[in-house]
């Protein structure tokens, strides 16, 4: 399997194969691969011709006291998996290429951004527009996917993408769980065994609340008791439990069109998120 580390061998790569008509899809990553994220490289396997997975610890998306240091990386066992997996290129860019002496650009969504995750990361969403577009710019893709899992990135990709004209088409997979529910991320390797044996619990509230609406029933009250669920659980804070529209995030009292119930926990140290969506019956 190729392995880039410049932006421009890489270009000479995706350029040739899209001039012989192969459709590109990229994968951005930041490593510690697990099956979720060989769920999209299956899923650009079946879209395109050609599958590009970047490998990059993006610092801009951190805040000051948030993983960025302690980020799981195993670069090697990384590479083993995509070669596994039959992909045609990694690219794994260091720092200084992607935010070279005086990189002074950064890309702001909107409206998207200022619920959520937004409100307790400032500037993540910021640092994530910016990354994704850079990394779209360098390989070229003609699709590029990304895991329902981080849903408001998703929307948040997908209007920066439109906004600017960026010629890619933005897909969501859906998200992979273990057996009893607990949504996969590089993250559930910081839980503790007690942790792990709490964290379906998340996923449990949110498929309830999901469910009660699905059947007609306002959001307030399955919110209220799924945060006292969550609580009562071992969840030490809960930063948010909301419905919100599938596309646009807006808040959302009765489901009549698609919609997403979404959170963000603590067990311990480690912050979970998670989201299911919501579609009204009938
Ligand atoms: O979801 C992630 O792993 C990252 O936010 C992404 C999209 C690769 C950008 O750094």
């Amino acid at each position: 399997m190729p392995r880039f580390d410049a932006i421009g061998p890489l270009r000479a790569a995706t350029t040739g194969w899209r001039a012989k008509g192969e459709r590109v899809v990229l994968v951005p990553t930041m490593g510690a691969l697990h099956a979720g994220h060989l769920a999209l490289v299956a899923q650009a396997h079946a879209l395109g011709r050609r599958v590009v997975v970047s490998i990059f610890v993006n610092p801009t998306q951190f805040g000051p006291t948030e993983d960025f240091s302690r980020y799981p990386r195993d670069v090697e066992a990384d590479l083993a998996l995509l070669a596994e997996a039959g992909v045609d290129a990694a690219y794994l860019p260091d720092v200084e290429t992607m935010y070279p002496a005086g990189f002074s650009t950064r890309i702001e969504v909107t409206g998207l951004t200022e619920g959520l995750c937004g409100e307790y990361r400032p500037g993540h969403f910021a640092g994530v527009a910016t990354v994704v577009a850079k990394l779209v710019n360098q390989v070229g893709p003609d699709i590029a996917l990304f895991g329902e899992k981080d849903y408001q990135q998703l929307r948040v990709i997908t209007r920066a993408m439109r906004d600017l004209d960026v010629p890619v088409e933005i897909r969501g997979v859906p998200t992979l769980r273990e057996a009893d529910g607990l949504a996969l991320s590089s993250r559930n390797r910081y839980l503790t065994p007690a942790e792990r044996a709490l964290a379906p619990q998340l996923h449990a509230t949110l498929s309830r609340i999901a469910g009660a609406l699905a059947a007609g029933e306002p959001s307030a009250g399955p919110v209220a008791k799924g945060r006292a669920e969550l609580e009562a659980a071992g969840f030490s804070v809960v930063q948010y439990l909301s419905v919100r529209d599938a596309e646009t995030l807006a808040p959302v009292e009765e489901v009549v069109r698609p919609a997403r119930v979404l959170a963000a926990a603590y067990l311990g140290r480690t912050r979970l998120i998670d989201n299911v969506p919501v579609v009204p019956i009938g």
